[in-house]
């Protein structure tokens, strides 16, 4: 059987997949993208050697019958697929976390933990209780839109709101949302002219103790609102699911 994967999204985060597929570090015989920038896949494929295939649309990819589906496209292209994409047989890998708040998951959805990590240690301490969980993100003005000289604090509130405030910042806050639901999740973005990575500090008291967590990452050269661990880690949460499936169907 041809382990074909989908793609949505021949951006910063496809790029590096499609990469780490032509190093091997994906096992899979196939790669279809689908992107609604046609340039953005034809510069794909130019940059790796294995044939990768083009969808015009979605459809046109489910029409392959991926066993793993990775979005990296965008909030507005999960809320429009959805729908078709939970319909399929594939496993989802969802990047834009953003917009899973508002939408009702199924086992078939993953998500990775993105630019941050420890969500093991969060989700162990869950099940004890969370009292409080804050992310404070510090990016540059730039990349915020900004002009400030000084650092500043450009916003505080909760993920919900902030995901939409800052769709392409705040996944972050939106995975952290998810995993320690219902508890709410605060959070701080700062505007900071000295920064050179993208920095997630996130701060939890639970019921047994507290934990600090903190990444400073290095941003994706292509599209520094993304950070380079983001791609890293959707490549290991699709090492797991291609692995699981092989599993799976070695059983059954
Ligand atoms: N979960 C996390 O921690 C995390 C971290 C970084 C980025 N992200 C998110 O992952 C997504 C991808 O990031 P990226 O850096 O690769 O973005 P990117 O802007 O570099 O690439 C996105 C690509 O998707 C395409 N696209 C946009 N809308 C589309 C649609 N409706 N259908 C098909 N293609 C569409 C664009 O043309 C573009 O080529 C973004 O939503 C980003 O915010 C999540």
């Amino acid at each position: 059987m041809v382990k074909t994967v989908g793609l949505i999204g021949a951006g910063a985060i496809g790029t590096v997949l499609a990469e780490a597929i032509e190093q091997k570090l994906v096992n899979c015989d196939e790669l279809v993208v689908f992107d609604i920038e046609t340039t953005k896949v034809e510069k794909l494929r130019a940059l790796v050697k294995f044939p990768i295939k083009t969808a015009s649309n979605i459809d046109e990819l489910l029409a392959t019958n991926p066993i793993v589906i990775v979005e990296a496209a965008g909030q507005g292209a999960v809320r429009e697929y959805y729908p078709k994409l939970i319909a399929s047989d594939a496993e989802l890998i969802i990047m834009s976390t953003g917009a899973l708040l508002d939408l009702q998951l199924t086992p078939k959805v993953h998500f990775p933990a993105g630019a941050i990590g420890g969500l093991d240690a969060l989700l162990a301490a869950a099940n004890a209780g969370i009292n409080e969980v804050t992310l404070t993100s510090r990016k540059s003005p730039k990349v915020l839109f900004k002009s400030n000289t000084q650092e500043t604090l450009i916003y505080e509130g909760f993920a919900e709101e902030a995901v939409k405030l800052f769709p392409k910042e705040m996944n972050v806050a939106a995975t952290l949302a998810l995993t320690v639901k219902p508890v709410k999740v605060q959070v701080r973005v700062i505007s900071d002219p000295q920064i050179t990575r993208n920095t997630h500090e996130i701060w939890v008291k639970w019921h047994y103790g507290e934990m600090q967590l903190k990444f400073a990452n290095q941003p994706h050269p292509d599209n520094p609102h993304t950070s380079a661990l983001a791609a890293w880690a959707t490549i290991r949460l699709l090492q797991d699911l291609l692995k699981h499936k092989e599993i799976s169907q070695t059983l059954f």
